[in-house]
């Protein structure tokens, strides 16, 4: 017997057609999405599952498991939507994506700073409600921002997507520097200068992007306090997760005009953001599209399911999280 497997919600089209030859597979082709409680229901009818971050796998869904669940491919690098403890205590096994979406959200990244930076929400918006005709051509104002080449770029979290923004933003001869658990290696750290102390470097930072994952350390990591830190010219762009942001904090100084700007590609309850957020025009904002590529989210799907592959014949994880 095939094993069988559950995808939560809709994957790439040629991942969908290969998962359907190997196993007897319940797509979820109208990408509707269960709830909580239809999950819980339908998941102890499958060997396996293929889940997003939109599932919410938490203590409570573990505990209402029959003993049929073996695996869980997540179609992410986060996998802060899962409760990787109870997996383990379960015997479940869980993958994640890593790695094959790295590009795709560095180039999130760097949009984001470009944008911010030089306000082109602002100007798109001008365009598009036909009024950039009602303003006058003033040269020294007429949506005039901060260039960006040249620029110091300070990086929270200098793991796989960090070093890939460290280099794009080294065409824009941005000067690298960055805060980690530990020092890289050289050879990796390439000529990014070492900060331990995040509080240290964040006064010399003209740009500050965050790309650590979702743990208990880094809840709120952009604060009050670190926010004291930041130069009343600088940008923080966040693609990580929105659980490391206190947006009350990073909202007041934007209102203030305490920092230039922010562009964000995540926040807290998505999808139902903070509307402050929507009133400000120093903050530009994205619906969590990082790895939405046609590329990635196919290699995305694609890891999944060799996931999953690899544990129906007894080999270790390609990405195993537990
Ligand atoms: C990830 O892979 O974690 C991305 O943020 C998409 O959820």
């Amino acid at each position: 017997m095939r094993p069988k497997i559950l995808v939560t919600r809709k994957i790439s089209d040629d991942a969908e057609i290969i998962l359907k030859k190997e196993f007897e597979v319940t797509l979820n082709l109208e990408d509707k999405p269960y709830t909580y409680d239809e999950l819980i229901q339908l998941v102890n009818q499958y060997d396996g599952i293929i889940s997003s971050s939109f599932d919410k796998l938490d203590k409570n869904f573990f505990d209402n498991l029959n003993g049929r669940l073996k695996v869980i491919g997540h179609v992410g690098v986060g996998y802060d939507n899962i409760n990787i403890q109870s997996a383990k205590e379960k015997n479940i096994k869980v993958s994640n994506t890593p790695n094959v979406l790295n590009d795709a959200v560095a180039e999130i990244t760097m949009l984001l700073i470009l944008a911010s930076s030089r306000r082109i929400g602002e100007a798109y918006n001008l365009v598009k409600t036909n009024t950039w005709k009602n303003r006058k051509p003033d040269i020294t104002k007429l949506m005039v921002g901060n260039e960006v080449t040249g620029k110091t770029l300070g990086i929270i979290g200098m793991g796989r997507i960090g070093q890939i923004v460290a280099d794009r933003a080294k065409a824009f001869k941005m000067k690298i520097i960055y805060h980690n658990r530990n020092k890289l290696p050289e050879a990796l750290e390439k000529d990014a200068t070492y900060f331990s102390d995040l509080k240290s470097m964040l006064p010399n930072c003209d740009y500050i992007s965050l790309h650590t994952p979702a743990t208990p350390d880094t809840i709120n990591i952009i604060n009050e306090e670190t926010l004291k830190l930041f130069p009343k010219h600088s940008v923080f762009v966040n693609t990580s997760r929105g659980s490391t942001v206190d947006d009350d904090a990073l909202i007041e100084v934007l209102q203030n005009k305490k920092i230039y700007g922010a562009g964000l590609d995540v926040f807290n309850n998505e999808p139902n953001l903070d509307k402050r957020y929507l009133e400000l025009d120093n903050c530009f904002v994205l619906p969590h599209i990082g790895s939405a590529t046609h590329e990635t989210r196919l290699a995305m799907s694609m890891l999944a399911i060799n996931n999953l592959r690899r544990f129906f014949s007894n080999k270790p994880l390609i990405s195993e999280v537990v």
